[in-house]
């Protein structure tokens, strides 16, 4: 088979400042070895996030030019809209300036005390939002999701029995049932299309609307034309409809599978839901035909739809992250498989045994391959999630480094180089020390948190 190649040619370029070793240990000490702290040309490959990253199109800047800032009832809005109705066919499009704030507004009609909300694994900014109302956030998928080595092909799926019996002993406190695809949390894992029909059966048979937090559903729908079976024939943008078509709403943030650098929406059968909402809307976003955004945001994101259920894409796409989980694999490192498909998970607990999660393996991983080579990752482990709000710290489930890819932005000798920097790393693996923490507020401390390297 030839190589996968990048299905675009570059016309426009942003110069990547070259940085040596030596400068970097001095940026890390100024930055506290935490890697949200670095200015962005200080990095040479940024794959702290995939989202709002993505190397926008001629045609979306063309039609950026296009947007038209009416306050009210612009000709954007409604390019926008039929471009979400065409894949997502919901009767309401509540456009938001992201996908959390689309969350907010849901949470703030649907949330409360006393409420539980299920979802295959909610997204932190979903969970929050989820528990910011005194509602209780669920997560109920499979048992595979927490097998790095299964090779389950869709470890994202929800675990239907459980939520058959989360909505049969306490249906009463539930409002909506959630689904996230594809599973970010869980490694990018994506949820077939048999299993978002049994959630949409067993909430439809409770009473309960199923809302999909969508933000990657393209890269989901090709995993289901790739892995599941009577589904291969199939083209993305039909698999795309009939994932939402047994669904009462969604999420979204298009600073994913939209190719935008801004924007988001609420999607919704439900009148009366889709009433309030637009009303939460006025009060927090804007009117409900910008919903925070400029008029060219929405034409943005209109174009991108289009072009991201390309299946000449979504094979590169994919194929980027497989190839890399391929020579990580090669060298030894241990990674989440099957590589999720945005990112490339890499298990740092397992890759530096010799320093405990209280010392921060992922952290001190995501350090060593900046160190290296410049590269910013993501520590998703203690770091993010050992301190409880009663001020005590215990070691998360699990500690990864997750290397997010921006879409259409690096190239294959940006990958080759990530491996090389692995290669470096992993041949310093034992001399790796882990990092105490000299300074961190009381949430979210991953974002502003200071370390020292321990001796
Ligand atoms: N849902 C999922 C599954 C996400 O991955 C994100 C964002 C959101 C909701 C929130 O969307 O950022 O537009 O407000 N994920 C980013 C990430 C931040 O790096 O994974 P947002």
């Amino acid at each position: 088979m030839k190589t996968i190649i990048e299905p675009f040619r570059i016309k426009v370029v942003e110069p990547i400042r070259l940085t040596t070793p030596e400068e970097r240990r001095g940026l890390l000490a100024k930055a506290g070895w935490n890697l949200f702290a670095l200015h962005a040309d200080d990095v040479i490959i940024d794959l702290l996030t995939d989202s709002g990253t993505s190397a926008m199109s001629a045609e979306q800047w063309a039609a950026v030019m296009r947007g038209d800032e009416s306050y009210a009832g612009s000709p954007s809005f409604y390019r926008f809209e039929a471009a979400v109705r065409e894949l997502m066919p919901f009767r309401h499009v509540i456009p938001a300036h992201q996908g959390r704030a689309a969350e907010a507004i849901l949470f703030s009609i649907v949330g409360g005390p006393g409420k539980v909300i299920p979802s295959n694994t909610h997204f932190d900014t979903t969970r929050g939002n989820i528990e910011a109302t005194g509602a209780t956030a669920v997560d109920l998928v499979i048992g595979e999701a927490h097998d790095f080595e299964s090779p389950h092909p869709f470890k994202g799926n929800m675990d239907l029995a459980r939520l058959e019996r989360l909505l049969s002993e306490q249906g009463e406190h539930v409002p909506i049932v959630m689904l996230t695809v594809t599973n970010n949390a869980g490694g990018g894992q994506p949820v077939s299309l048999a299993s978002i029909r049994s959630t949409a059966e067993i909430a439809r048979r409770h009473g309960k609307p199923l809302i999909i937090d969508g933000c990657r559903f393209a890269e989901n729908a090709w995993f289901v034309k790739c892995r599941e079976p009577g589904q291969s024939g199939r083209s993305v943008k039909d698999i795309v409809r009939d994932m939402f078509a047994v669904a009462d709403g969604m999420t979204m943030s298009a600073k994913k599978d939209a190719f935008a650098n801004i924007g988001g929406w609420l999607a919704l059968n439900d009148e009366k839901l889709a009433a309030a909402a637009r009303n939460r809307l006025i009060l927090t976003e804007g009117f409900p035909t910008y919903g925070g955004l400029a008029g060219r945001d929405l034409d943005a994101i209109a174009v991108g739809l289009g072009e991201i259920v390309d299946e000449q894409y979504l094979r590169y796409r994919v194929r980027t992250n497989e190839y890399i989980g391929e020579k990580l694999t090669a060298l030894g490192v241990p990674i989440v498989r099957p590589v999720g498909g945005h990112a490339v998970f890499v298990d740092a607990r397992r890759f530096l045994p010799q320093i405990p999660p209280l010392q921060y393996p992922g952290q001190s991983l995501a350090v060593a391959l900046y160190e290296s080579g410049g590269i910013r990752s993501c520590e998703i482990g203690t770091v993010m999630f050992g301190l409880k709000p009663d001020g005590s710290e215990v070691p998360a489930e699990m500690d990864l480094v997750r290397l997010a890819m921006p879409r259409r932005v690096y190239t294959q000798s940006h990958a080759d180089y990530l491996v090389e920097v692995f290669e470096e790393v992993a041949g310093r693996r034992e001399r790796l020390k882990g990092l105490r923490i000299v300074s961190q507020p009381r949430q979210l401390r991953h974002f502003t948190a200071r370390f020292e390297p321990l001796a």
